[in-house]
């Protein structure tokens, strides 16, 4: 393929459940034409509501992937296999860019099913993808083009950030830090809050206080040219009210307790990809 670019062309997507969905959504926000996205899924309900909210083409064969530039597989990973080995003949002669979702799947597994000489993308997004907050990494295999990786980003882009990692086996990482951490901000805000109700306050006011500064405090480090020991310095004045706290979390051991939980993600994501 030559010459790709997010506007010229074609892109199919099998699955079409929450994060094809996030993507379909975030890549027409792009200006992309609803007539170059097409969707398969088994589920004809879904179909009819992303056709209704969308204008994609859906459909519940994959007849299109013998047609489209980019195919992205976004079925739950245990369905991978089977969807693969049902494309391997309608990709042979076309070999789109294959951009795979899937936890766990590697590089290596798809081309098996797929072909050798696939050129396959593989990616780990987040869950706020599904607002157009998600941070994706991506690994590509030797057969991916300098152009497909580039259309690659533009992809996975569509919600959110992406950046490229070097080794297949960094997903892993990736995975213990940004697959999983949304639910570790999770934890740290349900701990304020409930700290903050023992204080006294409402449900509400906890609620509202707790998310807004968590949202505040990752755009003010996103924005600011300090680096985010820097942030935290700022705000902790000595003798004062930041540092009693910053103290007790040091002093609990809050640093190495985070280390070894974001260990022991990367350890069980390690063992899932055995599976
Ligand atoms: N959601 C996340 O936060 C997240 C984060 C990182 C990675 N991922 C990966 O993203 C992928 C999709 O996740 P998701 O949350 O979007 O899952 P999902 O909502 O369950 O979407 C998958 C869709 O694929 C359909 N499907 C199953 N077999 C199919 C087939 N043979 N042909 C066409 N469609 C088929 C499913 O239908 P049925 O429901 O009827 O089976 C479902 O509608 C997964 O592999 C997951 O590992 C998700």
């Amino acid at each position: 393929m030559q010459d790709l670019s997010l506007k010229n062309i074609s892109i199919g997507f099998i699955g079409a459940g929450n994060m094809a969905v996030s993507l379909i959504k975030g890549l027409l926000s792009t200006g992309i034409n609803p007539t170059n996205i097409w969707a398969a899924d088994i589920d004809q309900e879904k179909l009819e509501r992303l056709a209704a909210d969308s204008k994609v083409n859906t459909t519940r064969s994959e007849d299109f992937a013998a047609t489209t530039d980019v195919l992205v597989l976004a079925v739950k990973p245990q369905a991978m296999k089977n969807v693969c080995l049902q494309l391997t003949n309608e990709i042979n002669g076309s070999k789109p860019l294959i951009i795979s979702i899937a936890a766990g799947i590697t590089t290596d597994n798809l081309a098996a099913w797929l072909g050798a000489d696939s050129s396959i993308v593989r990616c780990m997004p987040n869950t706020p993808a599904l607002i157009g907050k998600g941070a994706s990494a991506l690994f590509a295999n030797s057969a991916v083009s300098d152009s497909q990786k580039q259309i690659a980003q533009e992809v996975m882009e569509a919600v959110g950030i992406s950046v490229w990692i070097a080794a297949e086996a960094d997903i892993d990482s990736v995975t213990a830090v940004s697959g999983s951490g949304p639910a570790y901000f999770f934890l740290f805000i349900e701990a304020i809050q409930k700290a903050a109700v023992d204080l006294g306050l409402s449900e509400e006011l906890a609620r509202q206080l707790s998310y807004h500064t968590a949202l505040g405090a990752a755009e003010l480090a996103i924005g600011s040219d300090d680096d985010i020991e820097t942030l935290r310095k700022n705000v902790t004045s000595p003798g004062g009210t930041t540092e009693k706290a910053i103290l007790a979390f040091e002093k609990g051991g809050l640093r190495e307790l985070v280390a070894d939980a974001v260990q022991a993600a990367q350890r069980r994501s390690i063992e899932l990809g055995k599976n």
